[in-house]
């Protein structure tokens, strides 16, 4: 009977396997950069190429080792945009697929809209997780999950978060709130905690996304790449979306990580929404504030409205569970797939191997407990 309880307590192992890591200087050379304005979230933004991130200094590695994204900094003229960085990896990840995201720095500041999240090749079809997501001067990190009609958020999810809509194809997604202030998770509080870590599980029993501020992240997650996984000691995720209430295969295609920063646009610049965290700001060109996102803040200099406005970050790991691992997928605009990473059958019997040892130490443990 007992140990019929600590089997169902401990559920299954899953052990993953590294496949990639996003870092340093070459973390640039696999993603594709977006080289237009904003016409998705209509922020007040240009979505520069990679010859103009380079060139203009948006993207670089500090002497740290991380990787900064920033926006630009220079001075915007009534009617123009703002400079800024989206990139979308040319990978793409099934099902089967740990994310590990250690991010020291997230854009933050009036008429600033930062995000790290996935989409499907056929998006909005095909499923989206936003893991970070927020705008302006918000405390806390808001993770969301977006779906066709259908899917919706189990409210028997066991997660620390605090859960908002559970429709996941209204405009809010299924929403979850990070609410453990002792684990701050976006704007200043994030930086001055030295930032903190992500990690995303997509698999076919759902999504779950864990977070640990710097002090508490796991061993396991620093340098070097550990080679195998065992999510089970990591405990309640911040947000849990599991298949009971949503099919992974119905509703999910193949992801890719997509960073960006915009400016104002169909979030960040609501004007109730922008007040929420803004209001009486005063403008960057040195006029009275207006409550105009875009008027307020990207005219004008960057500097210093947009000092915080970057992203600094360590590395992006990928892990594969093996079986569903990242994939090469077709994708109808016949962009060309490079993601062929089916782990060696060393590293699957790496991790069958690793991924038993921390059961047996807890099944012997409790077997010691027993009168
Ligand atoms: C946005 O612009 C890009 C690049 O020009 C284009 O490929 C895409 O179709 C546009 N999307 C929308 C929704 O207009
Ligand atoms: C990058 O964008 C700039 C500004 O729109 C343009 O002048 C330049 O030709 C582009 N470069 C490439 C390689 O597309």
């Amino acid at each position: 009977m007992r140990l019929l309880a600590l089997a169902a307590a401990t559920g299954l192992v899953v052990a993953y396997d590294f496949v990639k890591e996003y870092s340093g200087p070459n973390f640039f050379s696999d993603w594709d950069f977006f080289g237009s304005w904003d016409n998705l979230t209509l922020g007040d933004t240009n979505w520069v190429n990679a010859t103009d991130a380079w060139g203009h200094n948006l993207i670089s590695v500090n002497q740290a080792g991380n990787v900064v994204i920033t926006v630009d900094q220079g001075n915007v003229d009534w009617n123009f945009k703002r400079d800024a960085v989206r990139i979308t990896t040319q990978d793409t990840y099934n099902l089967g697929t740990l994310w590990i995201f250690d991010v020291y720095h997230i854009p933050w500041g009036c008429g600033v809209w930062p995000s790290i999240w996935t989409m499907g090749p056929d998006w909005p079809q095909g499923g989206e997780i936003d893991i970070i997501e927020g705008i302006n001067r918000q405390p806390a990190n808001q993770i969301a999950v977006h779906t066709s009609s259908g899917c919706t958020h189990d409210p028997n999810a066991w997660q620390s978060g605090a859960s908002g809509a559970a429709d996941c194809s209204l405009p809010s997604g299924c929403l979850v709130k990070q609410t453990d202030d002792s684990q701050p998770s976006f704007g200043d509080s994030f930086a001055q905690a030295g930032g903190g870590v992500w990690a995303v599980q997509y698999d076919i029993e759902g999504i779950f996304i864990w977070f640990w501020t710097r002090a508490r992240v796991p061993q396991e997650l620093y340098q070097p790449a550990a080679e195998s996984l065992d999510i089970n000691a990591w405990g309640q995720p911040v947000a849990a979306f599991p298949s009971t209430t949503c099919s992974m295969t119905s509703f999910w295609a193949p992801q890719k990580i997509v960073i960006d920063t915009t400016f104002c646009g169909n979030w960040a610049g609501v004007p109730d929404l922008y007040a929420e965290t803004c209001a009486g700001m005063p403008s960057t060109t040195g006029a009275p504030a207006t409550g105009v996102c875009y008027v307020d803040n990207v005219i004008g200099p960057g500097s210093p409205r947009f000092d915080d406005a970057y992203w600094e970050i360590a590395n992006i790991r990928a892990y594969t569970t093996g079986t569903n691992g990242p994939v090469a997928t077709s994708l109808p605009d016949n962009s060309p797939s490079t993601n062929v990473k089916v782990p060696a059958s060393a590293a699957v019997a790496r991790t069958c191997a690793s991924s038993s040892v921390p059961l047996l130490a807890v099944i012997v443990g409790f077997l010691w407990m027993l009168p």
